[in-house]
């Protein structure tokens, strides 16, 4: 396996819950799992793949430790490192802006030299709008822990199985 790290923000503890969860099946130590407040320009270049997790505040914000944390991505080189994105939200609630936030990260790193993998279709999805829809994919895993979390674990299941072969 490559050198995988895993970067979340979080404001209520479910995204670190899944950033976990995904750590745990993949046999990560938890020195490996970053808050995206904390991270830094040398940490950041340690590792060849990245997971970047976040839930999805305000109007289809991105959540508040990434304020700081994309700024530091941004200045690491992510030249030749994967990235998969992942996320969640509230599909009912904020059906507009549902996991906007992965939308977010994924506009500002898609040209910073990384690959972003890990799209997922919408289907089986219940929302009317998303940024993170780009050409009618997720452009990575997308999660609804307040109205489905029975699906969340098999979500994760898939979206690793897709993402196996990069890491
Ligand atoms: C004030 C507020 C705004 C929210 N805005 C959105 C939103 O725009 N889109 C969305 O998908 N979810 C939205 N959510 C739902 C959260 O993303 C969801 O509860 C998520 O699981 C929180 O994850 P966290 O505990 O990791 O921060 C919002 C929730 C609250 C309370």
């Amino acid at each position: 396996m490559k050198k995988v790290g895993i970067i979340f923000g979080s404001s209520t503890g479910t995204c670190e819950n899944i950033a976990n969860t995904i750590a745990r099946k993949l046999g990560m130590s938890a020195e490996d799992i970053m808050n995206a407040g904390e991270i830094t320009v040398d940490k950041v270049n340690e590792y060849e793949v990245l997971l970047l997790g976040t839930s999805t505040w305000g109007y289809g914000e991105l959540q508040d430790d990434w304020c700081d944390g994309i700024n530091v991505l941004k200045s690491a080189d992510l030249k030749g490192k994967t990235i998969a994105l992942f996320g969640c939200g509230d599909s009912e609630s904020y059906s507009d802006t549902f996991c906007d936030a992965i939308g977010l990260l994924y506009q500002d790193l898609k040209d910073s030299g990384c690959s972003i993998v890990g799209k997922v279709s919408p289907a089986g999805y219940h929302f009317s709008s998303s940024i993170a829809v780009v050409d009618g994919m997720f452009v990575g895993l997308a999660l609804d822990d307040v109205n489905e979390d029975d699906k969340t674990e098999g979500r994760i299941d898939a979206w690793l199985e897709e993402i196996k072969t990069y890491l």
